[in-house]
């Protein structure tokens, strides 16, 4: 069975509530012209534009997801928010782990292992960001370095929750830096982690997880990404911030599902 694709914009700290309702509208204008029913889209959104998105696409093919959770359901933690806080807004997808999170808010592979438990728990799909830094690559450690974040994040995770888990190689080196990882690479690196998976949890299983790809991606370079074999979809940063673009990207999925 073909995996679907997923395609997800990831927001960063960009948008107030109020353009992010006109993104919303645009980009449902978008789609009701041109569909993409071969593949399942997300917007991960700063916080305080959450409950409007969920608004302005309910009834759309597009969901809402964070960027963030806190591991513990409560708790003395000011500042953080929970998963059970992100279901009850109807959010049912969070990034964790992405390389700015461990970059600049010390988040390391227990921290990502505990919220990962956490949003199994809660019933959120979680977009597990991995990857290398261009110095980890340089020193030929990146696939030790991917290796190392898959396996520490996963520690403890029974087959029955990974299989629902998105994977996402973010290659820090491509991540808005415009200098996008070559299809090889991509595909090289997703095929390694999609082996670690059989290694953890059989062919089977394996083969049903979503991997998708992150850093730099573009309408000009979505289509021969998407096509690789191990990649089933793309973390979109700068790109998805425009409603012609993303769609573009997203639409990229159409040219090789039939
Ligand atoms: P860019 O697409 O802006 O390089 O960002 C990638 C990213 O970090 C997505 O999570």
């Amino acid at each position: 069975m073909a995996r679907r694709k997923f395609i997800a914009g990831n927001w960063k700290m960009y948008k107030t509530t109020a353009e992010a309702t006109v993104f919303a509208q645009m980009f449902r204008m978008l789609l009701e012209e041109k569909p993409i029913p071969q593949a399942d889209l997300a917007i991960c959104a700063p916080f305080t534009q959450l409950a409007a998105l969920e608004e302005a696409f309910r009834g759309s093919s597009v969901g809402v997801g964070a960027q963030n959770m806190h591991f513990a359901e409560e708790g003395a933690y000011t500042g953080e928010i929970s998963a059970p806080m992100l279901k009850e807004i109807g959010v049912d997808i969070c990034i964790i782990g992405h390389s700015e999170r461990r970059q600049y808010f010390a988040e390391t592979d227990e921290t990502v292992n505990r919220k990962l438990e956490a949003a199994f728990a809660a019933e959120i799909v979680p977009i597990f960001c991995i990857g290398e830094t261009l110095k980890e690559r340089d020193a030929g450690q990146a696939f030790a370095v991917v290796e190392r974040q898959l396996r520490a994040g996963l520690s403890g995770i029974p087959e029955a929750n990974a299989v629902e888990a998105v994977i996402a190689y973010e290659p820090v080196w491509a991540i808005g830096t415009g200098r996008t990882a070559t299809a090889d690479q991509a595909q090289e690196m997703c095929a390694f982690i999609r082996q670690t998976l059989v290694s953890l949890y059989g062919v089977e299983a394996a083969d049903r997880i979503c991997i998708q790809y992150g850093g730099s991606v573009k309408p000009e370079n979505a289509e021969e990404l998407l096509a690789q074999p191990d990649i089933d979809g793309a973390l979109v940063g700068g790109a998805s911030l425009v409603p012609e673009q993303f769609h573009e990207i997203c639409n990229a999925v159409s040219a090789m599902v039939k």
